[in-house]
């Protein structure tokens, strides 16, 4: 069936604009609740006399919350909606928030941080989710992406808010910091109406109309509310659907991408990044940190150069120079440390390398992976699938902090970053035969494309 988005809207209301920059409020909790530890542990650490392990398992609890919340979540997004799912994750999220900053001892801050994470888990997918559902097509790409533009202004943020409580020492303060957007994104969200997809979806199909002609602003819906309701009679909503044989490569694609997004290391410079900078030659913590606010910086400036070009130049151009810069930067990374490069040398390189490298993560997988989450997935199942590609997301984010530094140690610097550039280049060719070109299609049509049994590559045609 040829479905009608072209017709749907020609100007994007200023409405949507502002639902989208509620809901990335969610991206801004993500970055900065995970971003505050690598300040506050050094204080944490001396606070309760940690060992190393304790501080290992207080950096991971929020990763851990961080995936249980993905997993556990899913089926609550298709049932109860994703705003009332936003507004109960914002209240975790200021619980937790007040919790790890009123811990009385490391096991009371460890259960904290894993209720943060809880909540992280949650928001990652739900915003995109919502936001995806929300938007009109020809600007999805970049509503959607708000999203992870928060989440590096949340990582800038924190060491921001770090570096302002270093000197008293104030790490309760770090955390408890994040009761504030927390709040805002409570209150903002009793203010946003649910996605009128998922109302549907819900058989309350005279709400969405009416929603649908606010974020719209026209009373011309109608060719909208018909092809959503085409996709319903696809659906059943279950875990048995998710399975089914058309779903399997959908679900394959979502979660490789996720995991590749992780595999090539991103968090290991987000997290450690004063740790590679001191291996190459920046003596001192404040160089170390202040070059890491530097990596930070670039990854927000990134994000807004790439904002528009989503929906412009399309996802797959992004994601070959992206990964592109991503490969070449970390073989030269690991080419510098193989070497032994001069150590002068060495740090510029090392500088240089990183800021390549964040710069093409910044304009491809960051934001993409979840772009794309958000928008393969038919709506009966679409928080499940996204739930499931998302604990992906978590899982090997995982698995890449608990042994980046135990990678370090036994392959040695050059090998482990010539290991992360190699996977970028499987990254790459991933993209190249199996991620779909979804910029200026509706959902709807992405949906009926499954249905017609095209492979993934093609999910996107119209
Ligand atoms: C990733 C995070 C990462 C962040 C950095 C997100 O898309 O999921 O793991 O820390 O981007 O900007």
């Amino acid at each position: 069936m040829a479905y009608h988005a072209k017709q749907h809207y020609t100007e994007t209301q200023s409405f949507v604009y502002f639902i989208a920059a509620i809901a990335a409020l969610c991206g801004l909790l993500f970055g900065f609740d995970t971003g505050v530890i690598s300040g506050a542990i050094l204080f944490v650490h001396k606070d309760f006399a940690l060992t190393t392990a304790g501080v290992e398992a207080i950096v991971s609890a929020v990763l851990l919350g961080a995936l249980s919340g993905a997993v556990l979540s899913g089926r609550v997004t298709d049932t109860f909606g994703r705003r009332s799912v936003i507004i109960v994750v914002a209240v975790i999220f200021a619980l937790g928030s007040l919790w790890t900053a009123m811990a009385e001892g490391p096991i009371s801050l460890g259960l904290g941080r894993i209720v943060v994470g809880f909540a992280i888990g949650i928001a990652s997918y739900t915003a995109p989710l919502y936001i995806s559902e929300i938007a009109p097509y020809n600007v999805r790409g970049m509503l959607v992406s708000l999203n992870q533009l928060c989440i590096t202004v949340g990582i800038v943020l924190s060491y921001v808010v770090d570096y302002a409580f270093t000197a008293s020492e104030g790490w309760r303060w770090m955390f408890g910091m994040g009761v504030f957007p927390a709040i805002i994104l409570f209150v903002g969200m009793l203010f946003l109406p649910e996605s009128p997809r998922f109302m549907i979806l819900k058989g309350k199909d005279e709400k969405a109309r009416k929603t649908l002609k606010k974020i719209r602003g026209t009373e011309n819906i109608e060719d909208e509310v018909s092809d959503i309701k085409e996709t319903l009679s696809h659906e059943q909503g279950t875990w048995s659907m998710l399975f089914s044989k058309r779903m399997t490569p959908v679900i394959l694609i979502g979660a490789l991408l996720m995991i590749f997004s992780q595999a090539d290391g991103i968090n290991t410079i987000i997290y450690y990044a004063p740790v590679i900078f001191k291996m190459s030659g920046f003596e001192g913590n404040a160089a170390a940190i202040l070059a890491t606010l530097g990596v930070g910086i670039v990854n927000v400036i990134f994000t807004i150069i790439a904002l528009p070009l989503f929906d412009r130049w399309g996802r797959r151009p992004l994601l070959f120079i992206g990964i592109a810069a991503m490969a070449i930067s970390l073989i030269l990374l690991g080419y510098a440390f193989k070497a032994h490069a001069h150590l002068e040398i060495l740090r510029w390189v090392s500088l240089g390398s990183l800021i390549l490298y964040i710069a093409g993560f910044a304009i491809s997988l960051g934001p993409i992976s979840w772009l794309l989450a958000s928008e393969i997935f038919p709506l009966g199942v679409r928080g499940l699938g996204m739930s499931l590609v998302t604990a992906c997301n978590w899982g090997s984010n995982l698995i890449v902090a608990l042994t980046f530094l135990t990678l370090l140690e036994v392959l040695g610097a050059g090998h482990t970053f010539w290991l992360f550039g190699g996977l970028s280049v499987v990254t790459w060719l991933f993209v190249l035969f199996f991620i779909p070109e979804t910029k200026g299609v509706s959902l709807e049509q992405i949906e009926a494309n499954i249905q017609a049994g095209k492979s993934t590559r093609h999910l996107g045609e119209h």
